[in-house]
């Protein structure tokens, strides 16, 4: 494998970037400095170090994305724009995928990655990952609002929701949820129950992951190594 293809698939720095760093000398090759990017290397053998810390081969993504409205979270749609599309060309090589869905007005934290196996037990049913959302609503919502989360908010069409948390601003009009589960326009239909409408959705949280306030909208940044272990942890997963 190429010397720039390997730095670049690390993550660290973009294709662009590696090459740079190649030619301003900050890569050894098992002690080596070395100047061709072109140069071959093996990924499972040789011990690539940039600025003298070594980097390690990662075939996985994990990335943190502030969804902007507008954005299906999917890989493709025939009309609309996809949150994979706000990743960069380097990036989108790696085949990421949102792991789970917010709806297309829905903004803030959206995780992506190609380790299908850590997004499938993270979105499990059984495993009840907690997410954050902050939420407005047309109307204030009703007292006892609280105790119909906490109770399991049924919905239009009989289903009883999981247990979960409301905490509401002074005027009831807004405020924060946590969820444990995650169905279709799950709080849009919970609040609608309780007879109003969401006006505006942010996910501020996934499985204790806070939405990076540096992070503006459709902007994104790897997870870091904390992140992904938290997230790893979370599922019982090395
Ligand atoms: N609940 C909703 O109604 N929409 C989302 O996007 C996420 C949770």
């Amino acid at each position: 494998m190429r010397l720039d293809k390997f730095l670049s698939e690390c993550h660290l720095l973009s294709r662009k970037e590696s090459s740079r760093a190649v030619k301003c000398g900050r890569i050894t090759v098992n002690g080596r400095q070395t100047v061709s990017a072109d140069m071959s290397i093996s990924p499972d053998t040789d011990e690539i170090a940039l600025d003298g810390t070594p980097v390690s081969y990662n075939k996985f993504i994990y990335v943190m994305l502030n969804k902007p409205e507008g954005y299906v979270s999917a890989t493709e749609d025939s009309s609309l724009p996809t949150v994979v599309e706000l990743l960069s060309e380097d990036l989108q090589k790696f085949k990421p995928f949102p792991c789970g869905r917010l709806d297309r007005d829905t903004v803030g934290l959206m995780i992506l990655t190609n380790d299908g196996e850590l997004s499938h037990l993270l979105l499990s049913p059984k495993r009840h990952v907690p997410k954050k959302y902050l939420f407005k609503s047309a109307d204030p919502l009703p007292l006892g609002a609280e105790q119909s989360f906490e109770n399991g908010v049924i919905l239009a069409d009989g289903y009883e929701c999981k247990s979960a948390k409301i905490e509401l601003s002074e005027d009831r009009s807004g405020g924060i949820i946590t969820l444990n589960e995650g169905k279709y326009h799950q709080i849009k239909r919970m609040v609608a129950a309780l007879g109003s409408k969401v006006t505006y959705l942010e996910r501020i949280e996934f499985s204790g992951i806070a939405l990076d306030k540096n992070l503006g909208r459709g902007e994104y940044r790897h997870l870091t190594e904390d992140e992904v272990k938290a997230l790893k942890n979370a599922v019982n997963r090395k």
